[in-house]
């Protein structure tokens, strides 16, 4: 199953996104989270902490500045761009917006 939350700013997007991230791990599901944000945070709402968080963000970023290589698949990208909740939800920042226009992307 593969669930997409989209909405227009503000709109709790990523309290509803971990929420039933959350909810479905909790119930014994394989989860797999997927930040897609411009301003990445949902590691906050999936319990990761501030700094994993982070951590995650200057990963999917060391790849626009060159410093790491694509994954050639999902399993590698799960695993080495992925870190695990305290639920059991595993996430990976995946947010890739260049020169964005000024405005909401
Ligand atoms: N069901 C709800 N009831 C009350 N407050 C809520 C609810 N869902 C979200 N909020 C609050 O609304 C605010 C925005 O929620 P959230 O950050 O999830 O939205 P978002 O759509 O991800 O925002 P952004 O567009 O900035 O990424 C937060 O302060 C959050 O705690
Ligand atoms: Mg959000």
């Amino acid at each position: 199953m593969k669930l997409a939350v989209v909405g227009k700013g503000g709109a709790g997007k990523t309290t509803t996104a971990a929420a039933v991230a959350r909810a479905l791990a909790r119930g014994g599901a394989s989860v797999v989270a997927l930040d897609c944000d411009t301003n990445p945070n949902l590691g906050i709402s999936l319990g990761l902490g501030e700094q994993e968080t982070e951590r995650l963000v200057s990963l999917r970023e060391s790849l626009d500045d060159g410093d790491a290589e694509h994954a050639p698949g999902w399993d590698e990208l799960v695993d080495r761009f992925g870190s695990d909740g305290p639920d059991g939800v595993r996430l990976a920042v995946v947010t890739a917006l260049q020169n964005p226009e000024p405005g909401c992307p």
